[in-house]
């Protein structure tokens, strides 16, 4: 599909991805980019560059899509191409006791942006794009839902259901005209990559948002369904599929070294836990050691350091 000309909505798309899916849908000539984001500052400076529109809208709530396809539609005219991006991390703790964690919020919070926001699109936008027999859902997903992603497991098990459901959606909907793409990157460089120490979804290297949302565009003028912007994701995935046993034993072995790596960041030195014995110098060690990095590790790295 081409987008020059057609009115395009990008969830999310206030910053990062989604911000940069919404300029190089601009430049590449879309007639309307809608931009709708929980942060609403955010998403009315962004329509502003790309001379689009603005929404408050939380994914997680069917009202809120509802919402934004019906104005969208209403004011600008039928949606051609919707990206459902919007997504959260946190839950990060490779040393967690147990995978299942110990509460029911970062799960439900996860399944409501990571997996409903995508079936509240479909179901709102299907019906008009049955109508009019041709239709785009871009679903920006992760290589964590096709590999996984250690440490993280609310964040894989949720992008693994956001892959069912885009199967789904494309196998249900293709007689009708329906096309669905799925974006699946590893490390890329905006502030949500930037909140977690530096991991294996950067073994490859971080891709910038732009370069992510130009391979998105040239997916979606090809009609590619799975958007693998770090080609080695098709390679891990044969191995995958190959031999799951040896490939989970690798993934074990990783995070056995993720958990000694953070371990010893969580077991202070004696001099250390002397100081934070005394609680204001105790504060002031978090600080002191980690504050210069301001590269996103350290303020993650102070928060498992002072837990
Ligand atoms: N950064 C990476 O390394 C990476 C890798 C693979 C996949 N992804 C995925 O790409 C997408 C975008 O991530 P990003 O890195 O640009 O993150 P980001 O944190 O830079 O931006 C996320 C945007 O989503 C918005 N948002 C969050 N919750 C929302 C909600 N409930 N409703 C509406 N908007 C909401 C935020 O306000 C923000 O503007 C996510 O789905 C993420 O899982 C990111």
């Amino acid at each position: 599909m081409q987008v020059t000309g057609k009115i395009v909505v990008v969830t999310g798309g206030a910053k990062g991805i989604g911000r940069a899916l919404c300029d190089v849908f601009h430049r590449a000539g879309a007639a309307k980019v809608v931009v709708a984001d929980i942060d609403p500052a955010g998403a009315r400076a962004v329509a502003a560059k790309v001379d689009g529109a603005a929404f408050k809208c939380d994914v997680g709530k069917e009202t809120d899509i509802r919402h934004v396809v019906e104005e969208t539609e209403r004011q600008f005219g039928p949606i051609a191409l919707f990206c459902s991006n919007a997504g959260i991390g946190g839950g990060f703790d490779p040393l967690a006791d147990n995978a299942g964690g110990t509460s029911d919020e970062p799960w439900s919070r996860s399944w409501a942006v990571h997996v409903m926001a995508h079936v509240y699109a479909a179901r709102h936008l299907v019906p008009r794009m049955k109508a009019r027999g041709e239709g785009y859902f871009l679903n920006t997903i992760s290589a964590a839902g096709l590999l996984s992603q250690i440490g993280s497991p609310a964040y894989s098990t949720t992008k693994h259901a956001a892959v069912g459901f885009a199967e789904s959606l494309a196998i249900s909907h293709k007689a009708h005209g329906i096309r669905v793409s799925i974006l699946c990157p590893q490390g890329v460089d905006t502030d949500m990559l930037r909140s977690i120490p530096k991991g294996p979804q950067s073994g490859d290297g971080d891709l910038t948002p732009e370069q992510v949302a130009n391979d998105a565009l040239q997916g979606i003028e090809q009609e590619t369904f799975a958007i693998l912007p770090h080609p080695q994701v098709l390679g891990y995935m044969r191995k995958k599929t190959e031999n799951y046993d040896r490939w989970i034993s690798g993934m074990a072995k990783i995070q056995a070294r993720m958990r000694e790596d953070y371990g010893k960041l969580r077991r202070p030195s004696p001099s250390l836990r002397a100081k934070r014995s005394n609680p204001l110098l105790g504060k002031l060690d978090c600080f002191v050691a980690f504050a210069p990095r301001n590269d996103g590790v350290g303020a993650v790295l102070t928060q498992l350091f002072c837990a």
